[in-house]
């Protein structure tokens, strides 16, 4: 109301100075806008702003918060008086004040604006407005609902004074703060005790390559624990749903496992597909040692010496190690060409797809069939001994320039002997 009037007086103010109409409503806008924080009587935060502790420092905090921002203050949440300067007329509990919003209370105190696309639809029209309810088919949900107050509620992963966006680098869901915001409680031995969940998870995850990823690389795209188990929903995937995550940014090594003799066999056996030979929490960067039949392979845990897989297993190892092999040894002797100052630029680089190749083999083997990796492992091997015949010719080469080099040196040395004779020939006495 206080701003339709402001407009009206200053729109007929504006018409006289003709072409300063524009600037003027923008200031006339501002102006209400400001009029209208500075009308807007808020006595919660005056007072408590002026208390000390745990009583002050929501209001510290709100001066970051993201529904400060918007507008919102103490009472939007809980509930109360804030037109009043008497404390208790202002935190009435008839008029709805609520002190210390009890922990099964909290979704729904939230979910009355995140729940509300109308009313969210004013702020922000692309934010989700499902969190309420995804939250009630995750675990923790399921459990506050069932009277577990330990579990997490929006508060224990958002806080409740000072929420930021999620996007801000400081806000406790970002993707460099999720594990530690998890960790709070699931890396607390003593808080998860009474539960049969180990508590290991954000020390395994810590050490796996996804957290060197993210954390050493700042790569975003690698998981942390939202990514996995949903922001939430954090449900306990299931053997479906576990597969579902790996593959939704390892697109080509789930096409592969899907395709293989493994799926069946995995489903049957109830297995999570690519957690059972990689893990899920500490996904290690992968050796060639895991394939094969020796001790650090995961293949032996199911086949037996002399079965198919087993074979197979053999015969894949054998493929990669002879193109490793066989990449080294091209390396090595074009580096030494190289070093003795022969021009080898050329069959280096065609060295590099040999070295694809051998990355490629390395993402075949989820078809867990030999003649998918022989079919790139063969023309990388050709790729690899056309490099290494190349290192020998220019080695040849240098040779050959050597002995060429020894024999014009003698020739002049000879040369040179010749002359000294001559000259002494010519100065000798007449
Ligand atoms: C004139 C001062 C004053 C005003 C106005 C005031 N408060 Fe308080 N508030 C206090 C004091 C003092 C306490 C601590 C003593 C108590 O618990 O009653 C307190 C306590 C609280 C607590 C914590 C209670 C607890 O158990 O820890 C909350 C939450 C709170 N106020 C919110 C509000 C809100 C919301 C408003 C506005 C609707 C408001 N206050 C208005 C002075 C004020
Ligand atoms: C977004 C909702 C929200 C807003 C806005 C909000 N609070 Fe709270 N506040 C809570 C919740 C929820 C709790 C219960 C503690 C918890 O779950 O972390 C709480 C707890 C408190 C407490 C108890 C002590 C504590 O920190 O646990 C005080 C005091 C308090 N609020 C004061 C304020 C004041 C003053 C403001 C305004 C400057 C404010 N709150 C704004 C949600 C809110
Ligand atoms: C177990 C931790 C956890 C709990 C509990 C939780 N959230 Fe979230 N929330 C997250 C994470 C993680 C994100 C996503 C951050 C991102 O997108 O990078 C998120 C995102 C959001 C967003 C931004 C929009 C969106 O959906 O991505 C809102 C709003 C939100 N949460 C509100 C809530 C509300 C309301 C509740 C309670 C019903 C709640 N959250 C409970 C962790 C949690
Ligand atoms: C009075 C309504 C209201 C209440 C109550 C409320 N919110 Fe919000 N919340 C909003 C609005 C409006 C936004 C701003 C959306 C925007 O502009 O991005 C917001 C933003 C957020 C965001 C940031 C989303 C983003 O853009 O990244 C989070 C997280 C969030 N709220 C969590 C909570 C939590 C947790 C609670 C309960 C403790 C809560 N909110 C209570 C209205 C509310
Ligand atoms: C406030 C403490 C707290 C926080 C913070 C928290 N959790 Fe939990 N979480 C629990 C408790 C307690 C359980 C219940 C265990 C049970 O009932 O089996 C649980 C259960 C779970 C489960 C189900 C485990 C199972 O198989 O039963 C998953 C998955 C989970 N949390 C993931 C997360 C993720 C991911 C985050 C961070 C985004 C997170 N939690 C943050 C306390 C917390
Ligand atoms: C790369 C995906 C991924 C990431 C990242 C991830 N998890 Fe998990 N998590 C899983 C899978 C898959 C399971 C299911 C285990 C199974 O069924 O074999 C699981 C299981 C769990 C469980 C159930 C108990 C258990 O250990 O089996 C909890 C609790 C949990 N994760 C919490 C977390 C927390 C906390 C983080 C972050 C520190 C996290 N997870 C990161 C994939 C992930
Ligand atoms: C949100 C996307 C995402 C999800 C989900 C995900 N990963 Fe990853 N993963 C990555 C990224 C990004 C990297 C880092 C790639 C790099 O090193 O450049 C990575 C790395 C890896 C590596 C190491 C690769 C290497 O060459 O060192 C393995 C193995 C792996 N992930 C397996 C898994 C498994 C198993 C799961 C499911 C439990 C999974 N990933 C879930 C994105 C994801
Ligand atoms: C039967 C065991 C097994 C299963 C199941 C499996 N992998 Fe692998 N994976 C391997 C082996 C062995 C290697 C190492 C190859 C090498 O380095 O020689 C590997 C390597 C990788 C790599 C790194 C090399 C590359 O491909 O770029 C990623 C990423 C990967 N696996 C992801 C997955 C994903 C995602 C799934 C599920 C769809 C999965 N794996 C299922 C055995 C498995
Ligand atoms: C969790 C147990 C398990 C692991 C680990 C495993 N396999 Fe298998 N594999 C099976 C089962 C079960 C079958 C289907 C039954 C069969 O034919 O033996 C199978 C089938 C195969 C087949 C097809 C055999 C045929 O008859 O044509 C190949 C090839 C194979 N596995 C290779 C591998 C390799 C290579 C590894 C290691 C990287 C591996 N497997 C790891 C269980 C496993």
């Amino acid at each position: 109301m206080r701003r339709e009037r402001r407009k009206r007086r200053r729109i007929p103010r504006s018409r006289l100075w003709g072409g300063f109409a524009l600037v003027s409503l923008v200031l006339g806008g501002l102006g209400a806008t400001v009029a209208r924080a500075q009308q807007k009587k808020d006595s919660c935060l005056e007072c408590h702003a002026a208390l000390e502790g745990p009583l002050a420092d929501p209001v510290t905090l709100m001066k970051e918060d993201i529904h400060r921002a918007r507008g919102f203050s103490c009472a939007d949440c809980h509930g109360g008086d804030p037109t009043s300067d008497d404390p208790l007329a202002a935190m009435d509990p008839r008029k709805g004040f609520v002190a210390r919003p009890p922990h099964r209370a909290i979704p729904a105190l939230c979910g009355r604006c995140h729940s509300d696309a109308e009313f969210m639809k004013r702020y922000h029209p692309a934010l989700r407005v499902d969190q309420e309810r995804e939250y009630f088919t995750s675990v923790h949900g399921k459990r506050l609902r069932a009277g577990d107050t330990r579990v997490a509620t929006c508060t224990s992963c958002h806080g409740a004074h000072g929420i930021r966006s999620v996007q801000h680098p400081l806000s406790p869901v970002y993707p460099l703060n999720v594990a530690e915001t998890c960790a709070r409680c699931h890396a607390d031995a003593e808080y998860m005790a009474a539960y049969r969940l180990p508590h290991d998870q954000y020390n395994r995850y810590r050490r796996s390559a996804h957290a060197r990823a993210l954390y050493d690389r700042q790569d975003l795209s690698a998981p942390t624990c939202n990514d996995c188990h949903g922001n939430h929903g954090a449900v306990p995937p299931g053997i479906a749903s576990v597969a579902h995550v790996c593959g939704q940014c390892h697109v080509r090594q789930s096409a592969l496992f899907r395709a293989s003799p493994h799926k069946a066999a995995f489903d049957a056996m109830q297995l999570a597909e690519c957690v059972y030979c990689h893990g899920n929490h500490d996904v290690l960067p992968p050796t060639d040692e895991m394939i094969g039949t020796g001790e650090k392979s995961v293949c032996v845990s199911c086949h037996p010496p002399g079965d198919a897989g087993y074979q197979a297993a053999e015969r894949m190892r054998a493929l990669i190690d002879d193109l490793s092999r066989e990449l080294e040894r091209a390396q090595a002797i074009l580096d030494r060409a190289e070093r003795a100052g022969m021009e080898v630029s050329r069959a280096k680089f065609e060295l590099s797809e040999a070295r694809d190749a051998l990355t490629h083999a390395r993402v075949l083997i989820h078809a867990f069939s030999v003649k998918e990796v022989e079919n790139v492992i063969r023309p990388g091997l050709e790729v690899a001994r056309r490099g290494y015949q190349a290192g020998e010719r220019a080695l040849a080469e240098l040779n050959y320039r050597r002995k060429g080099l020894a024999v014009s040196l003698l020739f002049l040395l000879f040369l040179a002997a010749l002359l000294y004779l001559k000259l002494r020939e010519i100065e000798g006495p007449k």
